[in-house]
């Protein structure tokens, strides 16, 4: 090509667009590069490489932070960036010239990396949960009010489409006012299992399911009904997993974790990092630096989080909910129904089970084969009304992995946005701070065996 043509090339309209969004594109920074992270990753490397930049990777384990990067190169075709520990996350910041910072770390540490990053000038972006307890929550909304910048708490579920479609109904007022809701959510012997052989099982680090998982299921009622929790009283306990549960059954047979244990090789519970290269890479290479065991026996001792638990919630607006989480079901799912003054909307769903960070998937978790319940049985949301037959409502139906595919869509907005959403499925520190205080709550009463007043609770940790 002539230099006259290069030229014209340059100041043509299409290039000098690309040369603008290329150069507006925001520059992100991802903490924590466990499983999670890597949906973020990819996409920023892949469908949101217009949308934003990837800039820097920040994790206390080198050996990790080596393997995401290989990834980004050889899985994900871009490449390498700059990896920083966690004692120059202020550094990275600054030399890398961060806008917003993604942070993907183990729960406890959320409130540390977005106090830090809202100091050091960026936005901030967290997986779920915002945080674990009420302290690491006020210390979130006080960096907020200090410095003025957002959070954005990423709550997949609520792009899932059947989950848009539930608030789509509940907001035509079909059922008229919504008085009770009754929830059941089933964690399965694969996914659930996976909370007790890691980090979670220890509740300073993830808050219990209360608050790792539940966060999910509350942040879906607060968005589905319109309002937020008032009182909370809870009961919980660890009936199945660990030694004393497995002991009163009659397991004769203990280890403390699946690699090298031949007891291992004949526990369906074990997980087997070794024959995984993903697994082996990110966790079973890397442990001798943090001592990250991620494949410990479920029925060892040392497990402080519940695996069985009942929650009753009374709503601002009045509406109450009994609430009940499951972690060792033989199938994976929910069932909820709202109960209003005109009606009742049912809504039961069947999910994929999938353990983090396993081989082949697009978001780092993989389908579980499942034997005898297969994931195929079709959600079903069903609208009855006061004196009339019932109404199966239809639902944009997608096979995407991911959370029902509410990953792709939470992806979208997070990178491009812009759009008006009637169902405001963005989720900022307000309804992060609400989604985790019914489960802190629900932890209180288990601990105190009392009603906890949520009210009160919410004043306190904003402050
Ligand atoms: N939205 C969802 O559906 C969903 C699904 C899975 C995980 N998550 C969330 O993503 C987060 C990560 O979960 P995961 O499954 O990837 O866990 P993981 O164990 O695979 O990865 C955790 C990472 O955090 C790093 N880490 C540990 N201590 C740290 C510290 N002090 N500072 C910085 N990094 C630290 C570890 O080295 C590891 O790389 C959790 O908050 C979890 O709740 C959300």
């Amino acid at each position: 090509m002539s230099n006259t043509g290069c030229f014209r090339s340059f100041r043509s309209p299409g290039f000098r667009d690309t040369l603008r969004v290329m150069s507006t594109r925001k520059r992100y920074a991802v903490v924590g590069v466990g499983g999670r992270s890597k949906m973020y990753v990819k996409a920023l490397a892949s469908t949101h490489r217009e949308h934003g930049e990837l800039v820097a990777l920040c994790d206390p384990n080198s050996v990790r932070l080596e393997y995401a990067n290989e990834q980004l190169s050889e899985e994900f075709g871009a490449n390498p960036v700059a990896t920083y520990s966690p004692r120059d996350f202020e550094t990275m910041i600054s030399r890398e010239r961060v806008d917003t910072v993604i942070v993907t770390s183990i729960d406890r540490t959320h409130h540390d990396y977005i106090v830090r990053a809202m100091d050091a000038g960026c936005d901030a972006i967290s997986e779920k949960p915002m945080t674990v307890d009420a302290e690491k929550c006020s210390a979130i909304n006080d960096a907020i009010r200090r410095t003025g910048k957002n959070l954005t708490v990423t709550f997949n579920y609520r792009y899932a489409p059947r989950n848009s479609r539930v608030k789509e109904v509940l907001l035509s007022g079909a059922i008229g006012e919504i008085k009770s809701v009754h929830f059941e959510w089933l964690l399965d012997t694969s996914h659930g299992a996976d909370y007790f052989r890691r980090w979670h099982r220890d509740k300073r680090n993830s808050g219990g399911l209360m608050v790792h998982k539940a966060t999910h299921h509350f942040d879906l009622v607060n968005w589905w009904i319109n309002s937020t929790p008032k009182s909370v009283f809870a009961v919980g306990d660890l009936v199945f997993y660990g030694k004393e549960n497995a002991e009163k059954r009659g397991l004769t047979e203990f280890y403390d974790r699946s690699t090298g244990n031949s007891i291992a090789r004949r526990d369906p519970f074990a997980l087997h990092m070794d024959s995984k290269e993903k697994l082996r890479r990110t966790y079973l290479e890397a442990e001798h630096e943090d001592g990250y065991r991620r494949d410990q026996s479920v029925f060892s001792d040392g497990i402080s989080i519940e695996d069985d638990m009942s929650v009753l919630v009374r709503y601002n607006s009045g509406a109450s909910m009994t609430y009940h989480l499951t972690a060792y079901s033989p199938w994976e799912g929910f069932r909820i129904a709202f109960n209003g003054t005109k009606g009742r909307l049912e809504y039961n769903v069947t999910e994929v089970s999938y353990i983090s960070t396993s081989d082949s998937d697009i978001h780092g978790e993989q389908a579980i084969d499942k034997k005898g319940h297969p994931a195929d049985i079709p959600a079903e949301l069903v609208l009855h009304r006061h004196w009339q037959e019932p109404e199966y409502i239809p639902f944009e139906q997608t096979d995407e992995s991911g959370h029902g595919g509410g990953d792709t869509r939470l992806l979208n907005d997070l990178f491009i946005g812009g759009e008006r959403d009637p169902l405001g499925r963005a989720a900022d520190h307000v309804a992060g701070t609400d989604s985790i205080l019914t489960g802190i709550a629900a932890n209180i009463a288990m601990a105190e065996k009392r009603p906890v007043d949520v009210n009160e609770l919410r004043n306190r940790v904003q402050g």
